[in-house]
Formats: C-alpha cells, sequence, structure tokens
C-alpha cells in the first residue's frame, strides 16, 4: 500500500538554488562557470571575523548549544548596531539569532500567523517567502510591484477593495528589483499598518547596500513589526548561516519556544565570530564600489534586448532584466544561456509566478572579473542568434 506523503511535497523548488545545484555540477565536472543566479558576495568575511572564530574554537562555550535566542553577547552587539547605525534603541532580550534569515521567516510566520491567514508580499519579490508560506499553510497574497505600479504595491488599493490581509511583509532594498523605499514611505507603510491592524515584517537583510542613499530601519517607526536581518549579504558570511530578528513584545517567548524545538540554536562557533563583524564597518563598506561598478559595467554592457526595461536597482545587487524582446520562457532561456555558455542566472518566474516568464534576475555581487567574462559571453552568444544589422 502507498504510504502517505505530506501535502507539503508541493512545495515550489526555490529556483536560484536550484540552477545553482546544477551549475555546480557543472564545475565540479570541469566547467567554467560564472555564478549570478545568487546572491552571494565573493567576498570573504572580513578579517577580524574569521580570526574571532578560530580563536573561539579554543573557548568550550564555541562546543556547546546556545540559548534558543542566541548568544547573549552578539544579541547585545546587534542592538548595539541599531543604536550606530540608526541611532535606535533596542532591547537585546528581544534579539534573537536565527540559522540565517531563512529560518526567522519561519519563525516569524509561525509565531505570529494561523494557517489560512494571508500575508501580502510584493510581486515580484524574494521566492521562498511565497514557497515557506504554502508550505505551512499561510496564503501568500501576491500585490503586483513591477514597472507599471512604479515597483512599489498600492496598498491603498486593498483598501479600496476591502481586501485587507492579516501580514505585510515588504523588503527594502528590494530583491530582484533593487528598489529602495524612503524613509517617509517606509513611515507612511508603518502607519497604515498600524491603523488596519496588519502586522508588517520588514526584511532588512539589504541594509547597507544602497548606493547614495541611507535606509532607515522600520523600527524608527513602529515597535509592532518583525524585523529580519542577516550575516549573509552586507556582512559577507553568506554560508554561516546566521540571521537575526528583532521581535515586538507580543511574540518573544513564542519565538523563543519555537526555536528551541525547531533548531535548538543557530551554531554557537559561527555567533561567537559574528561578534566581531560590527567592528568591521570601513572593511565592509569598501566592497560597496565593487558592486556598484559590476551593476553600471552590466547596464553598459549587456545588449538592449536583455536588459529592456530593467528595475531601478538602487540598492542590493541584483538586476532584474526585462528580456520579453527575446523569450516568454525565462526558465528555458536560463536553461540554454547556461548549457550554451555556463552563464549561470535565475528566470524571473523564480519571483513573479505570472510575468516573470519575461525576465530574468542576474546577481552582480561576485568579482568585476565575472561580470566582464559574462558580459562577453552573453553578447557573443546573443549574436549568434540574433540577426544582424
Ligand atoms: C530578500 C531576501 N531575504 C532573505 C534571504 C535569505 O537569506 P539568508 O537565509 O542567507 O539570511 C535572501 C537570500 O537571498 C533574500 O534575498
Amino acid at each position: 500500500m502507498a504510504l502517505k506523503i505530506g501535502q507539503t511535497s508541493k512545495i515550489p523548488a526555490f529556483l536560484a538554488m536550484q540552477i545553482m545545484s546544477v551549475a555546480n555540477d557543472m564545475q565540479a565536472a570541469g566547467g567554467d562557470l560564472i555564478h549570478l543566479e545568487v546572491g552571494q558576495p565573493s567576498t570573504p568575511p572580513p578579517n577580524a571575523v574569521c580570526k574571532a572564530l578560530q580563536a573561539s574554537l579554543k573557548n568550550t562555550e564555541s562546543h556547546a548549544y546556545s540559548v534558543g535566542l542566541g548568544n547573549s553577547s552578539l544579541r547585545q552587539r546587534i542592538a548595539g548596531h541599531y543604536h550606530d547605525w540608526y541611532q535606535l534603541s533596542v532591547d537585546w532580550q528581544k534579539v534573537a539569532i536565527t540559522p540565517g534569515s531563512s529560518l526567522g521567516f519561519a519563525i516569524s510566520f509561525l509565531s505570529a500567523f494561523d494557517r489560512g491567514d494571508r500575508i501580502a508580499i510584493a510581486t515580484p519579490g524574494y521566492p521562498a517567502y511565497r514557497n515557506l508560506m504554502l508550505a505551512i499553510g499561510i496564503i501568500p497574497q501576491l500585490l503586483p510591484a513591477r514597472s507599471a505600479q512604479n515597483w512599489m504595491p498600492d496598498l491603498e488599493e486593498l483598501v479600496m477593495k476591502d481586501d485587507i490581509p492579516d501580514g505585510l511583509l515588504l523588503a527594502s532594498p528590494a530583491n530582484p528589483t533593487g528598489v529602495v523605499i524612503s524613509d517617509k514611505e517606509l513611515e507612511n507603510i508603518c502607519r497604515w499598518c498600524e491603523k488596519h491592524g496588519v502586522r508588517l515584517i520588514m526584511d532588512e537583510i539589504y541594509h547597507g547596500l544602497t548606493f547614495g542613499l541611507q535606509t532607515q530601519s522600520a523600527l524608527a517607526y513602529t515597535e509592532k513589526a518583525i524585523i529580519i536581518n542577516s550575516f549573509s549579504k552586507y556582512f559577507c558570511m553568506t554560508g554561516w548561516r546566521l540571521g537575526w530578528i528583532v521581535l515586538p513584545d507580543d511574540i518573544v517567548s513564542t519565538a523563543e519556544k519555537l526555536a528551541q524545538n525547531i533548531y535548538i540554536s543557530a551554531a554557537t562557533i559561527n555567533q561567537l565570530g559574528a561578534i566581531a563583524a560590527f567592528d568591521c564597518y570601513e572593511e565592509l563598506n569598501a566592497n560597496l564600489p565593487r558592486y556598484q561598478e559590476n551593476r553600471d559595467l552590466l547596464c553598459r554592457g549587456l545588449p538592449a534586448e536583455f536588459l529592456g526595461e530593467h528595475a531601478p536597482s538602487d540598492g542590493a545587487f541584483y538586476l532584474y532584466a526585462d528580456v520579453s524582446a527575446l523569450t516568454n520562457d525565462s526558465v528555458a532561456f536560463a536553461n540554454q544561456i547556461l548549457a550554451d555558455i555556463g552563464v549561470a542566472i535565475t528566470p524571473g518566474v523564480d519571483f513573479d509566478p505570472l510575468e516573470g516568464k519575461t525576465h530574468l534576475r542576474l546577481s552582480y555581487a561576485g568579482s568585476t572579473r565575472d561580470m566582464q567574462k559574462a558580459i562577453q559571453r552573453i553578447n557573443n552568444w546573443l549574436s549568434k542568434k540574433l540577426p544582424s544589422g
């Protein structure tokens, strides 16, 4: 007799990770691959962080569990970061350390919502929000945030349609569009959520990665939001799998119990290393000109058909390109590019199940040399495909 398989088996794949897996296999087989599919900096973690991790090997604490919400020194240092960056006072006891912000989302969804609740998300948006919600019985409500909407969701439309969700999850800077929400807009969003009883989850994982713009934390405008952040992007510690949440008072205890039961604690040794990350702003800020140069190189060097009316890319490290002149099947198109020229790119349907068929996301978190090589390969490839003149 067939055995039961959970409904969760219907969870969609995270295509960026699928492509990375194929590209890694091709690389292991000797292929010359360029990775533009995932958002991971090619720069290593700061020196002081690596040294702190090494030093903590001698510390017996490093091979033990930490408590569910995480190492208290790291939580205090994160609270201090809110003072250093945003002049905000944060109670460190409300900071939870998670294994990547990915688990931070799971903890947040499970703490604040029930099965059947709806959380609105901007579309295009980060795929795992939607996929994880589906896996745990929360309904993702997709709000268009495309070029025609100025890349922002229209919250007033929800009021007009009497279609107010239980939660709203936004990222700024956003993945894949790079849209940065201004401080004024963010304040309005926080007020809107409080007025309509909507729980805001603000994904601030790309803070620190803006070009010429400063971003305030939503914490400046509301105490009710769940704030998510991570060591994976600005801090260049992607594989360390560390993130954090600043929790509102009413879910701290639930989040702690969920953490205890789901993963016990984030990896202690990595937490001990991460404390030093907050002494490394100067070293980390030095990565910004490279990202900006990479973005500008791609915008200048890729053919117009490959960029289309691309999203603003004012922050994070992605270019969300409109390739409607070339394809209406972004999955087949990305697979073809990978197979033909070894450039790994993520199809837009990962971020936007409907209109993403005509889009691709390119990550420019890698080296400038890789961007140059990718531009060359794509141009050569397209010149063979497109009729000349
Ligand atoms: C917008 C956004 N949020 C969250 C994550 C998850 O990151 P991590 O689990 O590495 O912290 C990512 C990863 O790319 C992302 O782009």
